[in-house]
């Protein structure tokens, strides 16, 4: 049994989407910082459940991937239009 494998289904058990918002934020302040204003695109590997890219993508346009094929078909997808999920 691997995390990244058979653990998928209980992924909201184990990782309360809620608790990313914080760790987005500070992200979305670190892309600013750096980028400045604007909608940019971000590429996030090993993007898992997306719960960051769940508040990334309402500042960003997120490009999201992942190793795991479960995970990336269990994941819930964000409700931004500008997200895309690649492998
Ligand atoms: C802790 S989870 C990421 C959680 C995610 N940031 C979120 O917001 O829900 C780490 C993920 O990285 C993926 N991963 C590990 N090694 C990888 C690699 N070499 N390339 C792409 N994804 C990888 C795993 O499959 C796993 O889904």
């Amino acid at each position: 049994m691997t995390l990244y494998s058979d653990w998928t289904r209980w992924c909201a058990l184990l990782d309360s989407r809620q608790d990313h918002e914080d760790e987005a934020a500070v992200f979305v302040q670190a892309i600013r910082h750096v980028l400045g204003p604007g909608r940019h695109v971000l590429l996030e590997l090993g993007a898992g459940a997306g719960n960051n890219a769940w508040f990334l993508s309402r500042e960003l346009d997120c490009v999201l991937t992942d190793l795991s094929g479960d995970w990336r078909s269990a994941a819930p997808r964000t409700p931004a239009a500008s997200t895309s999920w690649g492998t």
